[in-house]
């Protein structure tokens, strides 16, 4: 049973070259279209502030689109570009501050996953490495080397609006097959230019879009990337076998520019490598050296498909990895979207008082 005390290195100090946090927690991006007409409104900025006000780290925001037509689909997702939208969100970081809080924004293109006739921009095609959908279907014409050259510079432009707008850092998702893991996946990337090729060339995109992040925002300004193994459609995909591979991988994105690696697990306790209990994060840290973010199923019994599985465990193995310097910051997700006080009850030993996840949370903006 998790209790004041035994949660405790979930409450220490979090110290980086460019990024200290008051502890290990971490506000997991979550995708929410509560956005009206694209723009994070007065809700989006009380969201966010109810979690800053109740200890959580730091915040990630929900994937927020960059400057290109078909950056996002659906309504009410967020944009990162245009007066309007980041005058939302400079309203949304002026809150989480007031109320003592840190936020980075989580810069998103969706690629392929889009389908023609989404909103918003129902006439933007999804683009692609090789127009290939995560099923492989052969859905558009692969993107030209100059829409890839615009989709770069579109990111290192939001980046710097981010540190305009005094966001404390940024999040690049690379994860979860969009646009960046569809150029880093062999079955989505079969170009043949710089682009493509070996699993380092289908690297160059992200090196790309990190280098000219880190362009704009400078020395100083912490970038965060966040990548995963699996795929929105396929939970079993590897972009990396083996510690060698996950090494290469680190490298060239450590020499872009990245200062912290957010490795996507649907589960946190689960090995990644055999014959070695390290999680992906765990792995990370030790190859890369750089601090790492973990995440998946924090405070939940459940799988990530099973909405309703809901529960309060995990939390002493957790608390364990994060003392024995495993991984130095851990991101939860759906727990903290039923219930905004979640950590601050964590730290104060109330695990009684937590509520269970359920998926009526995900249809609430609260
Ligand atoms: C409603 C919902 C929306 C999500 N949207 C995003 C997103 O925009 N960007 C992202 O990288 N991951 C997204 N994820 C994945 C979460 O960030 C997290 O990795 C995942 O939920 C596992 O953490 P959890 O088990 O603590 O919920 C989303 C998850 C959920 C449940």
């Amino acid at each position: 049973m998790t209790n004041e005390s035994t949660a405790k290195p979930l409450f220490k100090t979090f110290n980086s070259d460019k990024l200290n946090l008051p502890n290990r927690t971490v506000m997991a991006p979550m995708t929410r279209g509560f956005s009206p007409g694209n723009v994070p409104d007065e809700n989006v900025a009380a969201y966010y502030r109810r979690r800053a006000e109740n200890e959580v780290g730091l915040i990630i925001t929900e994937g927020t689109g960059i400057n290109h037509p078909s950056s996002v689909s659906g309504a009410g997702i967020p944009l990162f570009h245009g007066e309007e939208a980041l005058s939302g969100w400079a309203e949304v970081v002026k809150e989480v501050h007031e109320a003592g809080g840190k936020i980075a924004p989580q810069l998103w293109h969706v690629g392929m996953t889009r389908s023609k006739g989404d909103v918003p921009n129902e006439e933007a095609e999804p683009v692609g490495p090789s127009g290939l959908n995560l099923d492989g279907e052969q859905v558009n014409e692969p993107m030209s080397i100059g829409e890839v050259e615009e989709i770069v510079q579109s990111y290192a432009e939001a980046a710097a609006e981010a540190k305009r707008l005094g966001f404390d850092a940024i999040e690049i998702h690379g994860a979860h097959g969009y646009l960046i893991d569809q150029f880093f996946w062999k079955q989505t990337n079969q170009r043949t230019d710089r682009y493509g090729g070996d699993f380092t060339d289908r690297m160059q995109f992200a090196v790309e879009i990190v280098e000219a992040c880190r362009q704009e925002v400078g020395e100083d300004f912490p970038v965060i990337f966040r990548f995963s193994q699996w795929k929105m459609n396929d939970y079993k995909a590897k972009l990396v076998d083996t510690p060698d591979e996950l090494d290469r991988f680190l490298k060239r994105l450590t020499e872009a520019g990245v200062d912290i690696f957010h490795c996507s697990t649907r589960r946190f306790w689960e090995p990644e490598f055999e014959g070695s209990d390290l999680n992906l994060a765990g792995w990370t840290k030790k190859l890369s050296g750089k601090p790492v973010i973990s995440v998946g199923s924090v405070g939940l019994d459940g799988v990530f498909t099973d909405f309703s599985g809901a529960g309060k465990a995990n939390l002493d193995g957790l608390v364990d990895k994060i003392d024995n310097e495993e991984f130095d910051l851990v991101a939860i997700g759906r727990s903290l979207l039923m219930d905004p006080e979640w950590v601050k009850k964590v730290q104060e030993g109330r695990t009684d008082d937590l509520l269970a996840f359920s998926k009526d949370a995900l249809h609430k903006l609260y």
